[in-house]
């Protein structure tokens, strides 16, 4: 019996929303080296370029809407009462939120925040942000950075995130390639734990294998879907998903 379901999603669930991919041929690694902009080394060396690559993004944000996709997860987060919906994303920008999800873990970071690694103080922050602000709260000197987990650090909320995929009867995978670690770890784990594991991308992903179902094309127009009939068939529906050959 399905309870507890986990749902992972990755830049693909915000396409839609007119937020470029990472891994694709107009990707926005491709106008970034990552060791230039998402590692800490970055932020030691040019600060400036650093904060000025997220403060871009973050005003983007006011440009994009939560699409069909986001909508269907914070539907099914609502209106699911046989267990919990635990939403993780590896999303940086508040598509979710916006969408109305709770119970939502952004184990990248997250653009509408900054922080001090000094006294650990999270600032929400809906504006640009010099390079090497002084923190308001332990007034350190120059310690504010992007609240976002670049390459070499580990990512926020593991504990929690763990703890769900140990109880998760049902693994849903949104957009996302499955190449970065540990996110694209989690369907191995949720399917060594017996979970039914589903993922929606364009194509197969890297973990394509882990998943009894693969459900290929827009999220947009698939989530939804499968969302409306996970609610209204629950087990049955989930049942009737033909086991991957
Ligand atoms: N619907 C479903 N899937 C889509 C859609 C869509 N409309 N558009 C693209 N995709 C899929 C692509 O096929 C691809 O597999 O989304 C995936 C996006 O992959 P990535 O760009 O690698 O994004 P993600 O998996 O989230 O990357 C993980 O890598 O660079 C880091 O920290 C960054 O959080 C990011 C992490």
């Amino acid at each position: 019996m399905i309870k507890n379901i986990v749902i992972l999603t990755g830049a693909g669930i915000s396409a839609e929303s007119g937020i470029p991919v990472f891994r694709s041929e107009t990707g926005l690694w491709e106008n970034h080296r990552i060791e230039d902009v998402c590692v800490p080394s970055a932020l030691e060396r040019d600060p400036a370029t650093v904060e000025n690559f997220y403060n871009t993004m973050r005003r983007n944000l006011h440009n994009v809407e939560p699409n069909p996709a986001h909508f269907a997860v914070a539907r099914l987060q609502k209106e699911w009462k046989k267990g919990s919906v635990t939403l993780v994303t590896q999303n940086i920008d508040n598509l979710h939120e916006r969408a109305g999800s709770e119970n939502l873990y952004h184990m990248h970071g997250s653009l509408t925040e900054i922080y001090c690694p000094r006294c650990g103080t999270v600032f929400p922050c809906d504006r640009d942000v010099a390079p090497r602000e002084d923190c308001p709260h332990c007034g350190a000197k120059g310690t504010v950075r992007p609240h976002i987990v670049f390459f070499e650090e580990i990512p926020y909320h593991m504990e929690e995130i763990e703890e769900a995929l140990w109880s998760a009867d049902l693994f849903l995978a949104v957009g996302t390639s499955g190449v970065v670690y540990p996110a694209a770890g989690f369907a191995r784990i949720a399917a060594s734990r017996g979970a039914v594991n589903v993922e929606f991308n364009l194509s197969a992903s890297e973990q394509a294998g882990y998943f009894r179902k693969s459900v290929y094309g827009k999220a947009g127009t698939t989530l939804p879907k499968f969302v409306d009939s996970l609610l209204k068939d629950g087990d049955s529906f989930i049942e009737s998903l033909p086991a991957r050959s």
